[in-house]
């Protein structure tokens, strides 16, 4: 895509952004992994790069290519994309969570590919819950940061959306939460993105549908507390 912006106004701005989705390793070939491309986690490190400011990327399996001038951060586990962000986290005055995480990873993985001549007939994993990261880096915030969390729900309705969204940022701390609602359809795969921005009060502040890129940009708006460029 390409990026058309004249504002530098997130310029001496640094954001880091979390993209992609994470995989946990079953074996050494197998994983159990996710729907996400990556593609508005990866719009918004550009809209921010192209506003001129300065962007880390932390990516799990990107489908789309990484955009330029991102100093980017390539992880697979969760564990990896937690401590990536972690080490990352001082340096930045906003955060911005768009990776889907696994909620879950295998307790022990196998350090051998797992063959149907050891299980027989059935084979049962133990799953084990991941780390909630978005609620940690809300706890470990410098003064002044702000912490985006994303929430796609699988909602058609757009009171129970926001009702979900609400109690998820209660449950996170996020100073905001992006909200949409995905299918087997759109959200994950498609460029075009709708999504509700709300704040630490539950207060829609930001509403955008459209492709990826213009998404990206009102979400940055209303995350930095830029204004909107005037409609044209
Ligand atoms: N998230 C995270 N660490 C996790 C799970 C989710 O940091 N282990 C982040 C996601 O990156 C996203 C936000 O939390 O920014 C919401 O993700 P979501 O999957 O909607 O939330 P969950 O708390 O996992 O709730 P659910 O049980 O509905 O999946
Ligand atoms: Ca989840």
């Amino acid at each position: 895509d390409a990026v058309v912006s004249t504002r530098r106004d997130l310029a001496g701005t640094r954001i880091l952004v979390s993209a992609g989705g994470t995989r946990e390793p079953i074996d050494p070939v197998r994983f159990i992994g996710n729907r996400s491309s990556g593609r508005q986690g990866v719009a918004i490190a550009a809209a921010a790069r192209a506003r001129g400011a300065e962007v880390t990327l932390v990516a799990a399996h990107l489908e789309v290519p990484v955009p330029a001038g991102v100093r980017t951060i390539e992880v697979s586990r969760a564990a990896e994309l937690e401590s990536a962000l972690v080490a990352e986290q001082p340096a930045a005055d906003v955060v911005v969570m768009a990776a889907a995480v696994s909620d879950f990873r295998v307790a022990v993985a196998s350090d051998r590919k797992i063959s149907k001549q050891d299980t027989g007939e059935a084979l049962a994993l133990d799953l084990v819950q991941n780390p909630d990261i978005l609620r940690g880096l809300v706890r470990t915030a410098p003064e002044g940061q702000r912490v985006v969390g994303f929430a796609a729900e699988t909602v058609d309705d757009a009171d129970e959306l926001l009702r979900r969204g609400r109690a998820k940022r209660e449950r996170k701390g996020a100073d905001f939460l992006v909200l949409n609602s995905v299918g087997v359809d759109h959200g994950f795969v498609e460029d075009r993105n709708s999504v509700i921005v709300i704040d630490a009060s539950g207060d829609i502040v930001a509403t955008a549908a459209g492709d990826k890129l213009s998404v990206a940009d009102r979400i940055l708006d209303a995350v930095t507390g830029t204004a909107s460029e005037p409609a044209t």
